[in-house]
């Protein structure tokens, strides 16, 4: 089985949908945050902290180098692994990838109550969502699937992942 990787922007819910579509298909769920906080034996905010946003890039990319290489994962991707392109053709090569999606107001509701992400501990997180957001936008559309998960139940979201990756290409870019 190929591997399925979750991208998309903090707060889509890729945790919470690649551990439950992991156990639903028997795959194995990985998570490129944890790999890098295992690696450096620190959190990501200590991480961006300490080293540097470019730092931690650098050892993102490494952790998606090796988790390309697995086979049967669920993986779920940083929000911000999209934006080299290195990255998403490692992706490609064993995986298909699908970008969940929700709009801006959601997002914000559902991150607003963590603290763990450096990029949104600022003063103004529902602009700093707007802009990387809009930043972003060109390289979440790389996705061979893109998933609203603002209308839908966890259940749904899963259930067209299932379907997705069971049925090839038929529901590309809905
Ligand atoms: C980031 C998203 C985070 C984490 C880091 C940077 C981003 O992962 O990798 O805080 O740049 O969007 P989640 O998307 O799992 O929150």
């Amino acid at each position: 089985m190929r591997n399925i990787i979750l991208i998309g922007f903090m707060g889509t819910g890729k945790t919470t949908i690649a551990t439950k579509v992991a156990l639903r298909l028997k795959m194995r769920y990985v998570s490129t945050d944890d790999l890098i906080e295992k690696r450096e034996k620190r959190t990501i905010n200590e991480i961006f902290t300490a080293s540097g946003e470019d730092y931690f890039r650098e050892v993102e990319s490494e952790v998606i180098r090796d988790v390309a290489g697995m086979e049967d994962a669920v993986i779920d991707a940083g929000g911000g692994a999209v934006m080299r392109e290195e990255n998403m053709a490692n992706f490609k090569t064993n995986g298909i990838v699908i970008c969940l999606t929700a709009d801006e107001e959601v997002l914000f509701e559902r991150v607003k109550k963590y603290k763990h992400r450096p990029l949104l501990n600022v003063e103004d997180p529902k602009f700093k969502i707007r802009s990387l957001m809009k930043q972003r936008a060109p390289f979440y559309a790389k996705a061979d699937h893109v998933i609203d998960t603002g209308r839908l139940t966890i259940g749904q979201v899963i259930d067209k992942i299932v379907e997705i990756t069971g049925s090839g290409t038929s529901e590309k870019k809905e």
